[in-house]
């Protein structure tokens, strides 16, 4: 998913020489190179904040602009402190629920000059004060409180300093019953006079979603004894009553009025005064009792360490020669290998929509475009959450009818083309992740490809009828079966038919023969809207290129949509999920047109051949007709192994890094999208691109002289060592390569290197080889390449 008005002039500024110093790293030498500010700025929208791996915690200071992911790098105010968050959505903010904000003193000590409406208490933050590492976040606010955070799962923890603060310290803490995107309806908050306790509940809507979902919060206080309590609304507060309810129609009809409870302290001990904020999607209860079991104490070293050892474990699997390489490229990969596992959320425990012993998990953001990266990067460094992940994606099928395509905060999200939990399902599959029932996980992904369901925005496949019946969704489509927006034929198309081959796959694995025949036949409906003769016009300049991708309508004919319509040449921003939108989603018919992975042998034919299949994929990468920073844009940087030119692949991938992936606060294309570009940029730099949905790796050369893999599931470890590697990178050509030490000349390589282990030896030079490019060379293919 993709929006974002991006703001280039703010690309370049940095945080240089602000990390802070950690204590951890013994295990991985990666974590000092995580710099979690990366994609900060400039639309990237990650989440820059304290959070575990996949944890449900996720503290920041929210700001007033681009707060998709609550702290914007290129913003100029704060507005409060919140726990939940998710990271590099491209369309609304999301969650953000509950924040605090935190004022010195009220001035005149009256309660009612404090600020509390969030244009009211927005305050300006000092640009050199930010500082992120794994587990940690700090900022200084313009009233002199500076702020530290870390968390636990279900808890934020955070230590306000008041040393810098001018005046009577009579510090104010209080919360306001919102969320980022604003959205709350019934909300209430109560303070515990006795102990200074702010807790309550609200209802929210998912960001990218339908639906609505509660969520609890509970917040203690150390460090200072308390002078008042009460609660607040509007722009004036009281004593008395200790409890608040709201609605989104109170007296404005405004769902943006503000109101929440807060606590006033006597200047504290230290200087300082923690806050301890707990959160659960069950209750109250629930939240107060995650709080207190997770960090008993306050203490924030404590909490923070074992962040940090969390993290660091994470990042161990990957071990690097890293000599010669450039810190910019050190630093973005090992924080893409960081942002990969910010998300999925783990709120195993925490669903209240059904009883379950499986894990839950939510947070995708969208699988359609975590498919192609993110979990392919998983089951290489973190096979046993991937696990996990898929068992909670088959559960969600079985309580709520459909495996999803978005999902987060509960609630179903908006399908954006094919139902591709299938592919991320079928790459498990044949890469042999354990501890998953087959079965099951073979009737949630057939499911989607037999039962159309009545609400296909936000679950399985629309069009299931003529997509049996006609074998393409075409335009215009006669649909009485279900309801959802009658756009993206041509997407959804190719997309469905992928679907389908990774469905045959498993019937083929699981012995379900007949089902392997259908599948694998339907897999093939791409081709059916494919116009042989479509010529494009691109700048005004008629291409040399025939044969696109077009919309077909129900009796046969076929219809019309430019070849570039939707690319960044024209009219790029016409192909979203509106009603209006168009044959294609956020690309263009020269993107889709590529999309066969599972028959490149076809896809060159019809493009006219190897030669010109090539030429015409070098011209969608120098045309300006592809957005490196949209996900479909990940595998044509590889595909030209498959046109039997695996060196291009390797020259392609150092175009778009560092230009495009860098380690500057504004160094994404695009909204990272829960790690998608994250897992781009890693898998890029490891050097073996997996092609989703198969058990295929494209070969190009790492981007350090070696990497080693350690396999959670088997403890093997699988290497891949560069002979003559060169850090200025000129030399990345492959003249030949070794597998285990016997010669290798196919440009691909399985999961079984992966699974077993092994030593994968490239030779490079500068100038392209002829490794790798017989017909016996290139990847797997259903149909046989031609000579
Ligand atoms: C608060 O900040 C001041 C100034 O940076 C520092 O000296 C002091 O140790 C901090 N206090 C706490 C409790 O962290
Ligand atoms: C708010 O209202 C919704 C119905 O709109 C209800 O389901 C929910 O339980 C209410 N939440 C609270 C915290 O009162
Ligand atoms: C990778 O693994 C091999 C074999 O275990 C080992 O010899 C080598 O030192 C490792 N390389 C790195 C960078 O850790
Ligand atoms: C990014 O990398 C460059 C080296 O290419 C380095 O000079 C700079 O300090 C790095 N930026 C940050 C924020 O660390
Ligand atoms: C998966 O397991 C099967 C059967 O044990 C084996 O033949 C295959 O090579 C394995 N695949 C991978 C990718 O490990
Ligand atoms: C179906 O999805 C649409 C969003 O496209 C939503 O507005 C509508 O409420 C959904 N209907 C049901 C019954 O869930
Ligand atoms: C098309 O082919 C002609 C003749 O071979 C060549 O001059 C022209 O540059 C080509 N145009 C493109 C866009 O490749
Ligand atoms: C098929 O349908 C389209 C759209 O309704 C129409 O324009 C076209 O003429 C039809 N073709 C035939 C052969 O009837
Ligand atoms: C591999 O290629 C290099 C560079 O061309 C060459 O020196 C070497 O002899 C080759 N090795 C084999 C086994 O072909």
């Amino acid at each position: 998913m993709k929006h974002s008005s991006v703001r280039k002039e703010l690309a370049w500024f940095s945080y240089a020489a602000l990390l802070v110093a950690s204590t951890y790293g013994q295990n991985s030498p990666g974590f000092k190179y995580v710099n979690p500010l990366i994609g900060s700025a400039n639309g990237g929208h990650v989440f820059a904040g304290a959070t575990l791996p996949y944890g449900m915690a996720k503290a920041v200071a929210d700001t007033n602009e681009d707060n998709q992911g609550g702290f914007a790098s290129d913003s100029t105010a704060v507005t409060g402190f919140s726990h939940m968050h998710d990271s590099g959505t491209g369309g609304g903010s999301s969650l953000g629920n509950f924040p605090l904000f935190v004022q010195s003193n009220c001035p005149g000590n009256d309660i009612n000059q404090c600020k509390y409406m969030i244009n009211d208490r927005s305050i300006g933050w000092l640009s050199n004060s930010v500082k992120a590492s794994p587990g940690y976040f700090t900022i200084e606010l313009a009233n002199g409180v500076t702020a530290e955070m870390t968390v636990t799962s279900h808890t934020a923890l955070y230590r306000f300093n008041f040393s810098s603060s001018a005046g009577d310290l009579k510090p104010l803490i209080a919360v306001d019953l919102i969320d980022l995107p604003q959205s709350r309806s019934n909300g209430t908050a109560t303070v515990d006079p006795s102990t200074g306790r702010l807790s309550g509940s609200g209802t929210f809507n998912p960001s990218f979603g339908i639906g609505n979902y509660d969520l609890h919060f509970c917040a203690d206080f150390s460090g200072a004894s308390i002078s008042e309590t009460g609660v607040w609304m509007d722009t004036r507060a009281g004593t008395t009553p200790k409890t608040i309810s709201v609605t989104s129609d109170g007296v404005n009809g405004d769902s943006t009025l503000s109101g929440g409870a807060f606590t006033q302290f006597s200047a504290p001990a230290d200087g300082s005064i923690s806050a301890r904020v707990g959160v659960s999607f069950i209750s109250v209860a629930q939240a107060c009792s995650n709080a207190e079991k997770e960090i008993p104490n306050f203490d924030f070293a404590k909490t923070l360490s074992a962040a940090e050892a969390a993290w660091d474990k994470k990042l161990s699997v990957i071990k690097l020669d890293e000599t010669g390489v450039d810190l910019n490229l050190l630093q973005t990969f090992w924080s893409g290998v960081y942002r990969t596992m910010i998300s999925p959320q783990d709120y195993t425990g925490e669903n209240p929509l059904w009883k379950s012993n499986v894990p839950y998990y939510d947070s995708y953001y969208c699988i359609w475009d975590l498919y192609r990266s993110v979990f392919p990067m998983l089951t290489l460094l973190d096979a046993s959450t991937l696990s996990e992940l898929i068992n909670s994606l088959i559960d969600t099928y079985k309580h709520e009818g459909y495996l999803p395509d978005c999902r987060m905060s509960l609630c179903k999200g908006f399908t954006q083309g094919g139902s591709n939990a299938d592919v991320l399902i079928g790459d498990a599959y044949v890469k042999n992740v354990t501890g998953i029932n087959w079965n099951d996980a073979y009737a949630a992904v057939q499911n989607d490809a037999e039962v159309e369901p009545l609400n296909w925005s936000v679950e399985g496949r629309g069009g299931l009828t003529s997509w049996k019946n006609l074998g393409y969704i075409p335009t215009d489509d006669f649909d009485p079966y279900g309801v959802g927006p009658h756009t993206r034929s041509i997407s959804r198309t190719v997309e469905y038919a992928y679907n389908d081959f990774c469905l045959a796959e498993m019937a083929n694995g699981l012995g379900r023969k007949s089902d392997y025949q259908k599948y694998i036949k339907r897999s093939g409906n791409w081709q059916n809207m494919f116009l042989a003769d479509q010529t494009s016009t691109v700048n005004g300049q008629l291409t040399n290129f025939t044969g696109f991708l077009q919309p077909r309508y129900p009796n046969g004919t076929f219809g019309f949509q430019d070849p570039t319509f939707c690319s960044p040449l024209l009219n790029p921003d016409s192909c979203f999920l509106n009603p209006g939108g168009h044959e294609t989603y956020e690309a263009s018919i020269w993107l889709y047109t590529f999309y066969a992975p599972h028959d490149m042998a076809t896809n060159v034919e019809l493009l006219g051949g190897s030669e010109t299949f090539i030429s015409r994929l070098l011209f969608l990468h120098q045309s300006g007709l592809l957005n490196i920073g949209d996900e479909q844009a990940y595998l044509p940087v590889f595909q030209f192994h498959y046109g039997a030119r695996p060196a291009l692949s390797a020259k392609q991938s150092h175009v778009y890094i560092p230009q495009d992936f860098n380690n500057a606060t504004g160094g994404l294309p695009g909204n990272d999208d829960s790690g998608a570009m994250a897992s781009y940029i890693t898998l890029c730099m490891m050097g073996l691109w997996p092609v989703p949905g198969q058990s295929v790796y494209l070969i190009t050369p790492p981007y350090f002289q070696e990497v080693n893999i350690t396999n959670g599931q088997t403890g093997k470890t699988a290497t891949v060592r560069n002979v003559n590697f060169d850090p200025s990178y000129e030399a990345i050509y492959i003249q030949n390569a070794t597998l285990n030490g016997k010669p290798y000349t196919k440009n691909w390589i399985s999961h079984d290197f992966y699974a077993e282990g092994g030593e994968l030896e490239l030779v490079l030079g500068s100038t392209e080889s002829s490794w790798g490019t017989d017909v016996a060379d290139l990847p797997p293919s259903l149909t046989a390449y031609k000579a």
